[in-house]
């Protein structure tokens, strides 16, 4: 399999740190410390939806496919106002695909499993040419009165096209239970029947372990693919990590004893976009010209359950058409 299309869309509103200090006991100097994120943009006038048609239309655009030839939509997503229909279904009319779709729920790991799914169905020719759209707002999951969650998120959306190809190379993913370390739960209609108390909560994040967690799973699979291919973290050209926090990245970082500009982020402007972030860095290095043909790249990404999933790939390089005037 290999990418040979991508897209991201980002909403309009920009919410540095400082707006946020404006109604939460928080600065700008603890954000940055903690976290590395200086804005992130959250959903206002635009909907989930509109975004990720946004994206899925640009890596369309980009693969030089049209919407009719993509043969399975997934659509990685922790959720959004709909419960039924699924994202991918929403999208499929307005994409002008006509195609088997289903969402997934990877958290921040999304894109990677949907990636691994989409391996999958390509070496078994169940499909050819897949679009892959990871579309979150984290944003709405939080309880806006306290500074803990809030300030960590942003809403985004990513898509990637991927066919038949050499590009990838070897995938790990991974599931343990941790669920007291991050979750979010959502109230059911009552019944007549249900007899189990259950405590709705917006989301809840054992910020400590969470970062542990996520460190030490990240590494474990780094070292895990690299080993079982005969590579040395040397010969990675770029570490396209899951976007959570500085931190994170630097600690992991550290340990793989890589150098900085091996690890390009744009957390700073858009915070944690969960399984969107790293499809808006590929994106964006993408378009911006520094992915070049032939180079080695990792992806790595975890997330709330706790799910986490890497992969090794050859990039080919995006012909993105010419913008148009105005
Ligand atoms: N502003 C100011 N103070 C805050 C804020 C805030 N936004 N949030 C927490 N604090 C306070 C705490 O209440 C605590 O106060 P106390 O000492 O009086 O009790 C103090 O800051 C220190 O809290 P710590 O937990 O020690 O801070 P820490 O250095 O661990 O940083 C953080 C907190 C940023 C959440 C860190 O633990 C972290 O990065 N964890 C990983 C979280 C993450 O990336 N989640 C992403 C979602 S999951 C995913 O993508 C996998």
């Amino acid at each position: 399999m290999k990418i040979i299309g991508t897209g991201s869309a980002l909403p309009s509103k920009e919410v540095t740190n400082d707006m946020l200090a404006g109604f939460l006991e928080t600065s700008d100097s603890w954000i940055t410390s903690r976290t590395g994120i200086k804005t992130r943009r959250l959903l206002s006038t635009e909907t989930l939806s509109e975004l990720a048609l946004k994206a899925g239309m640009s890596a369309l655009e980009s693969s030089g496919l049209k919407p009719e030839e993509i043969d399975y939509l997934i659509c990685s997503n922790v959720a959004n106002s709909y419960v039924s229909p699924s994202l991918g279904s929403i999208l499929l009319a307005p994409l002008g695909c006509c195609c088997p779709c289903f969402d997934l729920n990877g958290a921040c790991a999304g894109l990677i499993y949907s990636l691994d799914i989409a391996d999958a169905f390509i070496k078994t020719g169940k499909a050819k040419k897949i679009l892959i759209i990871a579309a979150e707002e984290p944003s709405r999951f939080c309880n806006w009165h306290e500074r803990e969650t809030t300030v960590l998120f942003g809403d985004a959306a990513s898509a990637l096209v991927v066919t038949e190809g050499e590009g990838f190379k070897d995938f790990r993913v991974t599931g343990e239970t941790h669920t007291d370390a991050l979750y979010y739960k959502r109230s059911l209609e009552t019944t007549p029947y249900d007899r189990v108390e259950e405590k709705t909560t917006p989301l809840v994040m054992q910020g400590r372990e969470v970062f542990k967690l996520a460190v030490r799973s990240c590494i474990k699979d780094v070292d895990m693919l690299l080993e079982r291919n005969g590579m040395k973290g040397d010969d990675i050209d770029m570490y396209l990590l899951h976007q959570a926090n500085l931190r994170i990245i630097d600690s992991i970082r550290e340990h793989l004893e890589q150098p900085q500009e091996k690890f390009p982020t744009n957390l700073q402007r858009y915070g944690n976009t969960s399984s969107a972030s790293i499809g808006i860095l590929i994106d964006e290095l993408s378009r911006a010209g520094q992915l070049k043909d032939g180079m080695t790249l990792m992806l790595s990404a975890f997330g709330g359950g706790f799910v986490t999933g890497a992969t090794i790939l050859t990039w080919s390089e995006v012909h993105y058409p010419e913008p148009t005037k105005e």
